[in-house]
């Protein structure tokens, strides 16, 4: 628990960096690290190219993964997930373009694509470490309530909450929002040697106190770290207000 957002984001940050620097990449084995999208992260992902121009961590051998994509924008649309991590984080360290991975929401077979990532994430061995945020209602990555503890990447229709919660970014209009994203499953989060989970301010309290304090269930898939060997919530004060 950190005071505010800014020492959470330098936390997970740090965190991040030493994970990268302790590990010992050679060409067939990079580091893989998967990413989320969302609000939380910006403050690490901004702190993450200060440490990478100070050439305190570099990104040369890590291979990354997201989270979700949404289903039918077009790549370039400015709230594209791949937008998000182009623009706020790739093209300011040294990552190599062929190393980030995002789902493609525009595949012609959605579940083969899906099936495709879980392949890739397979063949490097798997995540090493797999930062995320959450939902007011408990969701990680798009895993609404009601996902299987077991799902893998998929196809998911996105809840009328979500759908209200993320139109902040629409323009407020619910019409814009797509209806259904492309996900990994909580098993593929839970399959990451570490999860590491940011959770900042009082509208993610309900979900802090239900993730840490309420019973492992799929009304409220970040429960589901509580099974995980190494898992792990940076938070401020704020988000711990239900606890
Ligand atoms: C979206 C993303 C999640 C993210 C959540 C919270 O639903 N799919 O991965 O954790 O938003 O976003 P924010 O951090 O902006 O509150």
């Amino acid at each position: 628990i950190q005071d505010d957002y800014q020492m959470v984001s330098a936390w997970a940050a740090a965190y991040v960096a030493r994970s990268i620097n302790d590990f010992k990449p050679t060409a067939r084995k990079p580091f893989v690290l998967g990413l989320p999208t969302g609000s939380s992260p910006l403050g690490m992902y901004k702190e993450l190219i200060r440490l990478n121009r100070a050439k305190k961590v570099s990104f040369a051998n890590v291979v990354t993964f997201n989270m979700d994509e949404y289903v039918g924008l077009p790549k370039s649309h400015p709230q594209s997930y791949y937008s998000f991590m182009w623009d706020n984080f790739f093209k300011k360290i040294d990552i190599k373009k062929s190393n980030a991975n995002i789902l493609n929401g525009n595949a012609k077979n959605l579940q083969a694509e899906c099936d495709r990532y879980e392949r890739k994430i397979k063949s490097y061995g798997g995540i090493q470490l797999f930062v995320g945020g959450i939902g007011p209602d408990g969701h990680i990555a798009f895993n609404e309530p009601g996902s299987s503890l077991a799902s893998r990447t998929r196809v998911k229709t996105l809840t009328q909450d979500t759908i209200i919660a993320n139109s902040r970014f629409f323009d407020g209009d619910l019409n814009k929002v797509p209806r259904t994203a492309l996900t990994v499953g909580v098993a593929t989060v839970m399959d990451a040697r570490t999860v590491l989970i940011i959770v900042s301010g009082h509208n993610k309290a309900r979900a802090l106190e239900q993730a840490v304090e309420g019973g492992v269930n799929h009304m409220w898939t970040v429960s589901c770290l509580q099974l995980h060997p190494h898992g792990i919530i940076v938070c401020d004060d704020d988000a711990t207000a239900e606890m």
